[in-house]
């Protein structure tokens, strides 16, 4: 093995929400063995005589030079996604939230009781979130503690960086599907020191599936669960009007929907919500007091109609951790290119409804750079991982795809500037134009079968 991987080409990343980055005649440079990001620099004319200056790099390395149409990016973070739930995927789009986890999605979770299936089935969602260029992901699971664990190790097996959580529910949820309060606890408990306990890309993530299912005693154990062993929190929050007053009416001391998880400890700087659509401004006011991440589901929240989240308004109030989810199977694509897409069209129509509806056209639409941004280093921050990954500052892990335009779905015709490129990719692009996905420096899928 090589000591470093060098590539030579056009980069592309996200400086901030409004700087995107474009790096021709580029050199990064890879520890191999740490995986981490060693070396960046632009506008290098001369790479053989780069390497000669820099032997101690360039004489044990393997080079990779992109082509002309191709270049990296910074690896898809999805903070937002049920990995059960791809059981059933692109179907059952019939009904909204309560209705439909009744219907569809709580008979589908209980069948994961039994390992060997769930193994089959996580095998299958993590490869193909993979090979869709998700190198990071936030997972829901199940209530079911060994099934959790199997997919922990098959992430393990493929390569994905990943939050995992078992579920929590003990309340409010059918006879079939449901845990009592100590066993919910219990289990959760167990399964953080099981993934703690191993060396590697995967952390458990503390996840009550929503208040509505939580009763207070299981939400405040919760709390002291993630307070205790320093672990992320997850969970659904003012996704659909039904659901946010069945919460108000079970937790009446509580302010507002927001306040409850408040109430119970759960929002801390480790946690981050799906959904947020219908929040009031105190509301808001709240996760950005509390320093509480946002994951924007738009795929799923136009699907199960629960609403359109208006990013803008968050932005513009000071949310500053926000990031892209594709919440499968609410959502019904497994792919952040979807995530982006969906957040597109979701935004145009806050624009729409601004102008139509308020008479005003000043809004601002999402970017594609905003967007681009929001699915890398929005969601590296939304996971707490803004010194780990997002994109390629000098010390971060390499978590990188290499997108190649030639074939696959995407047609160049000709004079198209890299930004231009880029957006093409963002709008038509798929897994066949991800030669390599890479996670810490190691290639874990792409489209190019030839060996690497
Ligand atoms: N709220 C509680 N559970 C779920 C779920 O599985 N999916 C979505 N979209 N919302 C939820
Ligand atoms: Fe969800």
């Amino acid at each position: 093995m090589s000591d470093y991987v060098i590539y030579y080409g056009t980069f592309v990343h996200s400086l901030s929400l409004s700087e995107l980055d474009i790096i021709s005649q580029g050199v990064l440079v890879i520890d191999n063995k740490k995986g981490t990001i060693v070396h960046l620099e632009r506008n290098v004319n001369d790479f053989e005589d780069f390497l000669f200056s820099h032997q101690s790099w360039g004489e044990n390395a393997k080079i990779h030079k992109l082509g002309p149409e191709q270049f990296l990016i910074p690896g898809f973070v999805d903070t937002h996604a049920h990995a059960p739930q791809y059981m059933f995927a692109g179907s059952g789009m019939d009904l909204q939230l309560l209705e439909w986890l009744d219907t569809y999605v709580f008979p589908c979770e209980s069948d994961f009781k039994d390992t060997d299936h769930a193994a089959r089935a996580y095998e299958a969602v993590v490869r193909r979130f993979i090979k869709n260029g998700t190198t990071t992901c936030s997972w829901f699971a199940t209530i079911h503690v060994e099934s959790c664990k199997r997919l922990v190790d098959i992430l393990h097996q493929l390569g994905q960086r990943a939050y995992v959580g078992k579920v929590n529910m003990d309340q409010n949820a059918p006879d079939y599907y449901i845990e009592k309060t100590e066993d919910s606890i219990r289990d959760t408990e167990a399964f953080i020191q099981y993934v703690q306990a191993q060396q590697g890309l995967v952390t458990p993530v503390i996840t009550p599936r929503f208040a509505i299912t939580c009763s207070s005693k299981l939400l405040n154990a919760l709390g002291e669960l993630a307070d205790r062993y320093q672990v992320p929190i997850q969970s659904h929050l003012c996704e659909n009007p039904d659901e946010i007053s069945f919460t108000c009416s079970l937790f009446k001391d509580s302010k507002d929907y927001t306040s409850v998880y408040d109430d119970h400890g759960l929002l801390t700087e480790r946690s981050y919500m799906a959904h947020c659509v219908h929040m009031t401004d105190d509301e808001i006011d709240l996760l950005i007091r509390k320093r509480v991440g946002i994951s924007h589901c738009a795929n799923s929240n136009f699907s199960l109609h629960s609403g359109i989240c208006d990013v803008r308004r968050m932005l513009e109030r000071g949310v500053d951790k926000l990031g892209l989810g594709t919440d499968v199977a609410g959502g019904f694509q497994p792919s952040m290119l979807d995530a982006i897409r969906s957040s597109f069209f979701a935004s145009k129509t806050c624009k729409i409804l601004a102008r139509d509806r308020d008479g005003n056209k000043d809004y601002a639409p999402l970017s594609p750079a905003e967007l681009l941004y929001l699915a890398t280093m929005g969601g590296a921050r939304v996971l707490g991982l803004e010194e780990t990954i997002g994109n390629f500052q000098v010390g971060k892990a390499f978590d990188a795809l290499w997108v190649d335009l030639e074939g696959g779905s995407v047609d160049l015709m000709g004079g198209e500037t890299i930004l231009q490129k880029v957006q093409k990719f963002l709008f038509n692009g798929s897994s066949e134009n991800l030669k390599h996905v890479y996670v810490q420096g190691k290639r874990i899928a792409g489209a190019d079968k030839d060996s690497y």
